[in-house]
């Protein structure tokens, strides 16, 4: 029995995690599994009446859970970013998941907007460190609101936390049939990231099966653009982690689709979609829920249901290569229709 953690959060959180629940019942009953969800009522809106962000206790709760799913986080009426630090940050932060995996693969020529890009040129796995860098929280300002206001945030970067999420991508790598792994850094500018090439070149000894690649994050976003093709699994820094799979998001298909796993090997962890909460869609039944569907899958995979996540993962690559969605942008089919159809697909393939 899975004990799932479920966060809907602001936006259009709650409809298109609504969406996954039900590609989750659907692979439980068809895979025979059973699961618990606990839904939290967290976000901006809890927020605004109780003043509370995530109440005490609650990360520990979700520590004797096997995994937390969250729909989206943010929304303009909460001063910047701190909801999103709050929940999002904590849960990443405090549960020390330290690996942010985010899968950027192309289902369909026509989805993308690079031309003459085929499936085959796109699918590639970024795996963002998820603990450090800018988002580790050292931050200040003086003279703030002044003419001689400073504001300094530092990038942190610890031997321990670059080492495991290297490890973890060289392991990911070497299970993939190319075996390439990319370290994207910006060392010729921003010194601190040496840390990071000579992590990469020690840990790499341990891996002669895996190539090792290297680009600066400005070349990596034009290579993204130019030449998909040449990544397969990247590891980055945190905030160039960040930047940089938006780009892939779009890559693949747009927001609507990217999906990705807040990762401690081991431990619970969290599984969101990579968009934010899009709050002028809210409660209008437009949000593209397969970003959010294919978090689950990845739950899934996590949870050690493979057949049921592989099972999602192909009805999604059905629909995605069928001619049933005419597009992958908000509006044009309604959240709860392409939940359906990932369902009917799910039905469709343990069928056959
Ligand atoms: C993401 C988001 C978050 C991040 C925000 C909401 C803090 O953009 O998950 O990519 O910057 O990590
Ligand atoms: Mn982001």
């Amino acid at each position: 029995m899975y004990e799932i953690a479920v966060i809907g959060g602001d936006g259009i959180g709650p409809e298109v995690v609504r969406e996954g629940l039900k590609v989750l019942a659907a692979a439980a009953e068809m895979r025979g599994f059973s699961y618990r969800v606990e839904e939290y009522p967290y976000g901006t809106e809890h927020y605004l009446e109780t003043g509370v962000i995530l109440p005490e206790g609650t990360l520990d709760e979700f520590r004797q859970m096997d995994a937390i799913y969250i729909g989206a986080i943010g929304d303009p009426r909460a001063e910047v970013g701190l909801i999103e630090r709050g929940i999002i940050g904590a849960v990443r932060w405090d549960l020390d998941l330290y690996v942010n995996l985010r899968p950027i693969k192309l289902y369909s020529e026509r989805f993308c907007p690079l031309k003459g890009k085929k499936p085959e040129d796109v699918d590639m796995v970024f795996v963002r460190e998820n603990t450090e860098d800018a988002y580790a929280g050292m931050h200040g300002f003086v003279h703030k609101g002044t003419p001689l206001e400073v504001s300094t945030q530092t990038m942190v970067f610890s031997r321990p936390a670059v080492e495991r999420v290297i490890r973890y991508a060289f392991e990911l790598a070497r299970k993939r049939p190319r075996r390439q792994l990319t370290l994207i850094d910006k060392a010729n500018a921003v010194r601190a990231h040496d840390l990071w090439t000579r992590a990469f070149a020690e840990i790499g000894e341990e891996y002669p099966d895996v190539t090792r690649d290297h680009a600066y994050i400005d070349a990596a976003c034009m290579w993204m653009v130019k030449n998909p093709e040449w990544f397969d699994v990247a590891v980055t820094t945190n905030l160039f982690g960040d930047i940089i799979t938006d780009l892939g998001a779009m890559v693949q298909g747009g927001m609507g689709i990217a999906a990705s796993a807040n990762i401690h090997p081991g431990r619970v962890s969290m599984f969101e979609p990579i968009h934010g909460s899009a709050p002028k869609y809210k409660d209008q039944n437009k949000a593209n829920p397969l970003a959010a569907i294919s978090a689950v899958q990845m739950m899934l995979d996590f949870l050690g249901e493979e057949e049921a996540a592989a099972l999602v993962e192909r009805a999604v690559a059905a629909l995605l290569t069928g001619d049933r969605i005419r597009s992958l942008g908000a509006g044009v089919h309604g959240t709860d229709e392409i939940g359906n159809m990932v369902v009917e697909e799910m039905r469709r393939l343990a069928d056959e």
